[in-house]
């Protein structure tokens, strides 16, 4: 056991991590005997969760992780991410940059989605298609976007459909799953739109099969999309010149047309 300090007040304490006996310690496990025998997906689950992951849980844990690493150029957390190292900044501070992009409406909504899948969905929900429908006329009345669907580029998310495929070969197509693809259907039957259960969506549906708590939605994003930030921005450094900006023509100016300053005609 750890020993406590004597004679002071112990006002930070953790569960997560430590020494012990002169040696790191995660969760309880020796940090050193971990190395070499678990995964990174493993110790992500393990620092997240507590425990070590089954084969099952290990598996769908790489899946989904790889599944956030990149979506091209065009995101927000990578257009900042460039910008600002095209500015004249450090790695970490565009890298940082591109994390803090991460909000309701990209990589955050995982956080968002599992929340209602874990609070707005309770245990005992039989017919789970009419709690679906009631789900999403809720968010409608309140003309709130339900987060998890809906995607720019694609019709149906192909990260979705492969972490789909996946679901059903691991065993993780529990309640939740089936709740996510009902609420899409339904989502799509209400508003004749094409807004289909996205990779966000469909991560907040498996943690929530895992166990894991909605508060651990964006963090798994933000562990999920470094490396492919930092990929970007190693690009950037090697490959752009400093100062990029926008091309002439691409922006306009549209607001009030210029006119004198007071008192100088
Ligand atoms: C991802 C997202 C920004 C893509 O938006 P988009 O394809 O550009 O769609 P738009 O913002 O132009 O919206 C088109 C219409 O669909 C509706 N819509 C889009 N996403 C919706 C959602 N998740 N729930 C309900 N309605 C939605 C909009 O209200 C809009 O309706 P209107 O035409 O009546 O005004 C959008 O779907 C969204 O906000 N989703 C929720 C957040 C989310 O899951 N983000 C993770 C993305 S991987």
């Amino acid at each position: 056991m750890s020993k406590e300090p004597q004679g002071k007040e112990l006002n930070w304490k953790t569960r997560v991590g430590g020494q012990v006996d002169g040696k790191p310690v995660v969760r309880g496990y020796p940090l050193d005997d971990l190395v070499g025998r678990v995964s990174f997906a493993e110790a992500i689950f393990l620092i997240l969760k507590g425990e070590l992951p089954s084969e099952r849980e290990k598996k769908m844990m790489e899946a989904m992780l790889v599944a956030c690493i990149d979506n091209g150029i065009g995101p927000p957390s990578v257009v900042a991410a460039r910008t600002v190292f095209s500015g004249g900044n450090p790695l970490n501070a565009a890298v940082g940059a591109g994390v803090l992009t991460l909000g309701d409406s990209h990589g955050g909504a995982i956080e968002q989605c599992a929340r209602i899948y874990q609070e707005n969905f309770p245990a005992d929900v039989v017919d789970i298609r009419a709690h679906a429908k009631a789900v999403v006329e809720e968010f409608d009345k309140k003309k709130k976007r339900l987060p998890g669907y809906g995607h720019k580029l694609y019709k149906r998310d192909p990260r979705t459909l492969r972490l789909l495929e996946l679901a059903k070969e691991y065993g993780y197509m529990g309640r939740f799953v089936e709740f996510a693809v009902a609420v899409q259907d339904e989502l799509e039957a209400k508003s004749g739109k094409n807004l289909p259960l996205n990779v966000d969506g469909m991560i907040a549906a498996v943690i929530s099969e895992m166990g894991l708590s909605w508060k651990n939605g964006k963090g798994l994003f933000i562990i999920g999309r470094i490396p492919g930030l930092v990929a970007h921005v190693v690009e950037e450094w090697e490959r752009e010149k400093p100062f990029r900006r926008l091309e002439e023509g691409t922006y306009a100016y549209d607001g009030t047309p210029v006119r004198p300053v007071p008192g100088t005609r």
